[in-house]
């Protein structure tokens, strides 16, 4: 989504990794970016200028000078560095970072990074030595004290049979990070958002617990969002009953299990947010006497006594200071709108995400039908997927915090 119509300008060079290439335009093509390939010489030892062209739906860049006969000319790297939005140089070999790294631009790779304005990636890719290699790490160091993004080379087995680093990213790594570049947005790149998300476990016993059916789904679409959007989020997480992924750094996963766990992980990082989302499914109460060993059957049945759990949502807002907004989740299941209304002013948040429990929205299903209450009106969503929930989440935020 975020790459749909980007610019993406790829520079092969000769190495091994040239042969994943292919599947790497895939992957941006696949996500909407428009791809322009150029290439060195040697990279087309390793992969065929036709099979990218073929891909990226371009002729593939290959010489600075156009030679056709009487119709030789010159090809203007400049226009090309200039159309782009990135320009990724994968693989990257130690001889033509080297150029790079000391302007030297002898054929076309060269003199497109010595014309780009726009940020450059290096994804190096070389035997292990040549990766060690002083001269390589000062190369690398000098491009990244101008500013270049060098993506690094993880440890593995390189084609020279060895094992070591030096490997080239893989496509995935690539493209999430060029998403994470040209998703970050100016609103988010200082700020801070701590966001709660999932369901609260309350013990009986070290074996059973109270707890609710929330997938924690929206919450992760939520911080993947974030992430996207280039800011920090503190995510306090309920326990997650999906397979986790890989954040980047930004995303500092703190993971309860109850509620009062959640309460005090979300208090701790309270001043440091400058947004706070509680999209948390908050066991309201816990088992009043939770016993330390397993409690035989015989002696479960008999009334259990419960004591409520502190509101998580309204003792944030109750500490709120001067900058920070705060949005809570309201999930309704009749008198949906003036119930939430009523939530908004008990709990003292800034703006509630009404969620509407129906077949296909609510707490366990991949849709979700949003609307937005604050106490100036209400905007209404679509039936949507809880990826487009929360871009439209975090678009209302950017639209009422910044104003707030
Ligand atoms: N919330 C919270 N701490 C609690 C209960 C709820 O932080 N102990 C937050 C939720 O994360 C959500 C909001 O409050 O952002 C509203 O949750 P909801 O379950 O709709 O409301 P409740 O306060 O539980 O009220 P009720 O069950 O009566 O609707």
């Amino acid at each position: 989504m975020v790459l749909q119509g980007r610019r993406i300008l790829l520079a092969v060079s000769g190495g091994i990794a040239a042969y994943k290439i292919p599947y790497f335009v895939r992957l941006l093509r696949q996500s909407g970016a428009e791809v322009r390939v150029a290439m060195t010489p040697a990279a087309e030892e390793f992969v065929t200028p036709l099979t990218l062209a073929a891909l990226s739906g371009h002729p593939v860049e290959q010489h600075l000078v156009l030679r056709g006969g009487a119709r030789t000319s010159w090809n203007n790297h400049v226009h090309l560095a200039e159309w782009a939005e990135a320009l990724v140089v994968a693989p990257a070999t130690s001889n033509t970072l080297a150029k790079a790294a000391h302007g030297l631009c002898d054929n076309l790779l060269t003199s497109l990074v010595l014309s780009a304005k726009c940020p450059v990636f290096w994804a190096p890719a070389m035997d292990l030595d040549m990766f060690a290699y002083p001269a390589t790490q000062q190369n690398l160091d000098r491009l990244r004290t101008m500013g270049h993004h060098v993506w690094p080379s993880p440890e593995g087995e390189l084609a020279s049979g060895l094992t070591g680093a030096g490997r080239m990213a893989e496509p995935e790594f690539m493209h999430r990070a060029l998403e994470l570049h040209l998703g970050a947005r100016p609103f988010w790149t200082d700020r801070t958002l701590l966001l709660t998300s999932g369901p609260t476990e309350e013990a009986l016993d070290p074996v059973r617990f109270l707890t609710n059916g929330s997938s924690g789904q929206m919450g992760e679409a939520l911080a993947a969002e974030a992430e996207l959007r280039g800011a920090t989020v503190h995510w306090v997480r309920g326990p997650l009953r999906r397979a986790d992924r890989a954040w980047s750094p930004k995303v500092r996963v703190v993971s309860v299990r109850s509620a009062a766990e959640m309460h005090a992980a979300a208090l701790q990082a309270l001043p440091e947010a400058s947004v706070v989302i509680t999209a948390a499914a908050v066991a309201d109460v816990r088992p009043s006497a939770p016993q330390d060993r397993k409690t035989p059957k015989e002696h479960l049945n008999r009334p259990l006594e419960l004591v409520p759990n502190a509101d998580i949502l309204a003792d944030l807002a109750a500490r709120k200071v001067s900058g920070q907004w705060i949005l809570g989740f309201a999930l309704e299941t009749h008198d949906a709108v003036e119930s939430a209304q009523a939530k908004l002013r008990r709990k003292g948040a800034d703006a509630l995400i009404l969620n509407l429990d129906g077949p296909e929205t609510g707490m366990n299903s991949a849709t979700n039908q949003i609307s937005l209450i604050r106490a100036e009106g209400i905007e209404e969503g679509p039936l949507e997927t809880k990826e487009q929930a929360a871009r439209r989440i975090l678009d209302w935020v950017e639209r009422y915090a910044g104003i707030a």
